[in-house]
């Protein structure tokens, strides 16, 4: 690969950040196609093709925004308190506010092991999702707090062998968060001398 590809790839993944707020510009339908097209590239084992894709744009995303704040309010005491109201609003907003939503989900499979590599190639096309949209310049949000409520997936008409892995938040940037430096020092161990020694 040439070296200027590869600097993208490291710029994207460095730029990538969790960002809530954006601009109320639409990403027009063929930028998203893109985004969904870099995310099936990703790793799957058996080819069994698990990811799923449902984009939610206008009036079907500020429905699913309603019913994330449905299920916030059920899980309060009392919705009627300004410091309640206020989550509630902010809940609904942080979907709404959203250009567009992309619920990403994954097929179940009767194999255990299939059925967990299923999720984690899904997992990994999301990851694929971000990084593209962080090269085209938009900002992206992966939430996972709705994937749970039953209400979302009948919203969403998901069949019954597929989970929901993510709810994606695209939109044009309305902020910018630094670049993290954080290295993978702390968290790794090289081994260069057999630990034991292994019959062929
Ligand atoms: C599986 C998964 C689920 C997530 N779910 C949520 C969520 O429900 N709400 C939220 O605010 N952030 C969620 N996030 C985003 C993380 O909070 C975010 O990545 C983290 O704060 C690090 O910030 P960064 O993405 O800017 O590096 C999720 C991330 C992953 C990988």
């Amino acid at each position: 690969m040439a070296a200027a590809q590869a600097m993208e790839v490291y710029q994207a993944i460095a730029r990538r950040r969790t960002i809530k707020k954006y601009r109320t510009d639409a990403i027009p339908r063929e930028l998203i196609e893109r985004l969904l097209d870099a995310a099936v590239q990703a790793p799957n084992h058996f080819q069994t093709l698990p990811w799923r894709f449902t984009v939610l744009t206008g009036a079907a995303k500020d429905g699913l925004a309603a019913l994330r704040r449905q299920q916030v309010a059920e899980r309060m005491d009392d919705t009627t308190t300004p410091g309640a109201q206020t989550k509630l609003e902010e809940t609904y907003r942080k979907m709404a506010g959203a250009a567009a939503l992309v619920a990403v989900t994954a097929k179940h499979n009767a194999d255990p092991l299939i059925d967990v590599e299923n999720s984690y190639a899904t997992a990994a096309a999301t990851q694929n999702l971000l990084l593209a949209a962080t090269a085209e310049g938009l900002a992206s949000y992966w939430s996972s707090g709705i994937a749970t409520y039953p209400q979302a997936r009948a919203y969403l008409g998901l069949p019954d062998d597929e989970h929901i892995i993510a709810v994606i938040h695209l939109g044009y940037p309305a902020l910018e968060l630094p670049a993290r430096r954080r290295t993978a020092r702390e968290f790794t161990r090289w081994i260069d001398e057999a630990p034991m020694p292994v019959r062929a």
